[in-house]
């Protein structure tokens, strides 16, 4: 047993675990020897990940495919993993692959997004979260975004859901360290996944700087004990929000398309 499968194993689950950022922290997750519940819709890719992982490390990898939107994510992934002593929670799951004003989109596919990141989100980390401070140690991380700052046009629901993602991590960060529970807000920027692709299209334009999805897997899980923010590949990547300089109303301008 290592220092890392003492803390957060033996077992370790990725909520959105077959491609991007949520496949880079099952590699990193396994490459420390805790072996991963991955939970995804599209079966082929999840096997796909999962075989590879399982091969790379020679760890033990369970499938559960599922929609983290339905209202039955909980139970399903609850009974799929019941035999299992979870140590660590990632729940990555959570872009959205297409932007447009609030109204231009009908009121399911906003319901959807609050669904998956706001709602399964509580319900997974309280489900899990609980034997964690329970036994006095795990690791809980939420995935959140840039995003998450302040408001802005076209990204109504989506900010909104990471705004939640993030205040929820920090609570139960401030909460849960007194139990030996480590807890992450994780602010990415823009990364290069597979989602982030289908955002920009098929387009000629430069698509500028992103992260690498390994990278911020790595960063994250080197930092785990540092919450309760930490915003990947940052310049101080524990403080304030780089928008904290300037007002809400030019916030909000700043993060609104031109
Ligand atoms: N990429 C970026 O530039 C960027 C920037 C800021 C923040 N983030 C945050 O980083 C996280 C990861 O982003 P990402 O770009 O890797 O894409 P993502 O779409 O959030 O995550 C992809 C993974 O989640 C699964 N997934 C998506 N929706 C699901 C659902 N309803 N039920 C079950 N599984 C689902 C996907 O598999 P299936 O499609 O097969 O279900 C895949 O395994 C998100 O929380 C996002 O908000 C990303």
């Amino acid at each position: 047993m290592t220092t890392m499968t003492a803390a957060y194993g033996p077992w370790g689950i990725v909520a959105g675990g077959s491609d991007g950022v949520g496949a880079a922290f099952a590699r990193a997750m396994a490459a420390r020897g805790i072996n991963v519940v991955l939970v995804a819709r599209r079966v082929p890719v999840l096997k796909e990940t999962a075989d590879t992982v399982s091969l790379e490390y020679g760890v033990q990898v369970r499938t559960v495919p599922l929609d983290l939107a339905a209202p039955v994510a909980l139970a399903e992934l609850a009974a799929a993993t019941a035999d299992l002593e979870i140590g660590l929670f990632v729940y990555n799951a959570g872009s959205d692959d297409s932007t447009a004003d609030f109204l231009d989109r009908g009121l399911p596919a906003h319901l959807s997004l609050v669904r998956r990141n706001c709602v399964t989100a509580l319900e997974t980390v309280h489900h899990f979260g609980a034997p964690m401070a329970a036994r006095g140690h795990g690791g809980v991380v939420l995935v959140t975004s840039g995003a998450a700052w302040a408001g802005g046009a076209t990204r109504a629901t989506y900010g909104a859901t990471k705004a939640f993602g993030l205040v929820l991590a920090e609570s139960l960060w401030a909460e849960w360290r007194g139990h030996g529970v480590d807890v992450l807000a994780l602010v990415l920027g823009r990364t290069d996944t597979p989602s982030l692709r289908r955002l920009l299209g098929d387009g000629d334009a430069p698509l500028g700087a992103l992260a690498d999805p390994q990278d911020v897997a790595e960063e994250a899980l080197a930092h785990l004990g540092d919450g309760p923010t930490w915003i990947a590949g940052g310049p101080d990547p524990t403080g304030a929000s780089p928008l904290g300089a300037l007002s809400r109303r030019d916030a909000v301008i700043a993060m609104s398309p031109r």
